[in-house]
């Protein structure tokens, strides 16, 4: 009786219909993976129509951010001075920069020069000289929705080495973004990535990962991209995730700098390259919110 009776309360998805002819049959499919072994994820994961739209209207402005960046970045450029051009677009849009007093954090973006993986804080003392790779990694709060992407831009004139390795870390990212379909596995995404960053002789950061992202800056899943096909979570519509994976020239061992706490670089002072998109499963596929 009582199982009937929630059968014919509204869905906990918040689209007003009753539970059994919302979700009922999905959360069964879900269950049923769970029991056959898998990870499944919560319901926490899984954002509504609204909550996907407010997610992409947050990413219209970081992508925006983001090509503003790319028009005025240019060698002699301080990254301080890209800290300040995102600050300031990004208030200009309505929004509000997450990494700013983000755990202590005090810029409004990462800007990750050649052998710094991420989180590379904006400074006066960086000047960006021909040669130079870097991530430029920015993330928006607009109307209590966060959205979070990444690229690479190269200064003036870079190496073949590099030119290729920036090619093959979008290419990477790309191929994993093909790999996301609903009742797919985060594994098939990750086994993507690394399949084409192995070919091409490079390694792939494994103790950093994406990560859920919509109503938090960083939400659950994990994302690796070192798993294999088939495995870690199970990918549903409505799980909205960041894919941004970190590309080493030469071992995949990091380590933090302890002078600032954040800073990540290859322990082996050799290029890292990372692209990244907020990205959200749909019924049929999926759909990049920071394009
Ligand atoms: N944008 C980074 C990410 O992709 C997060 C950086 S945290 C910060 O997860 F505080 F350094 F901004
Ligand atoms: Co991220």
């Amino acid at each position: 009786m009582i199982k009937k009776l929630e059968r014919n309360t509204a869905c906990w998805c918040g689209s007003g219909r009753k539970y059994k002819s919302c979700h009922a049959a999905f959360d069964e499919k879900v269950i049923g993976y769970g029991l056959e072994g898998h990870m499944i994820p919560d319901r926490e994961m899984i954002k509504t129509k609204a909550q996907i739209e407010g997610i992409r209207e947050s990413g219209k402005i970081n992508v925006a951010i983001l090509d503003e960046v790319a028009e005025q970045i240019r060698e002699g450029m301080t990254t301080e001075e890209i800290n300040r051009i995102v600050h300031e677009k990004t208030i200009q849009l309505g929004g509000i920069p997450a990494p700013l007093n983000y755990d202590g954090y005090t810029k409004s973006v990462c800007t990750s020069v050649n052998s710094q993986v991420c989180h590379g804080i904006p400074s006066e003392q960086v000047i960006l000289k021909s040669g130079d790779i870097i991530n430029v990694d920015v993330s928006t709060i607009y109307q209590g929705y966060f959205s979070d992407s990444s690229r690479m831009f190269c200064i003036g004139q870079v190496s073949e080495e590099a030119a290729q390795l920036v090619r093959v870390a979008k290419e990477c990212m790309e191929k994993g973004i093909e790999q996301v379909r609903p009742w797919g596995f985060l594994g098939d995404m990750a086994e993507a990535v690394h399949t084409h960053a192995y070919a091409h002789g490079y390694s792939v950061v494994r103790d950093i990962g994406g990560h859920g992202v919509g109503l938090e800056f960083h939400e659950d899943p994990f994302v690796s991209y070192v798993t294999k096909k088939g495995t870690e979570m199970l990918l549903v519509p409505g799980m909205v995730f960041t894919i941004e994976p970190m590309i080493n020239q030469g071992t995949e061992e990091i380590y933090i700098d302890d002078s600032n706490g954040w800073t990540v670089y290859t322990e082996d002072g050799k290029l890292s390259a990372q692209w990244e998109v907020t990205i959200a499963v749909t019924e049929d596929g999926y759909e990049i919110l920071t394009w």
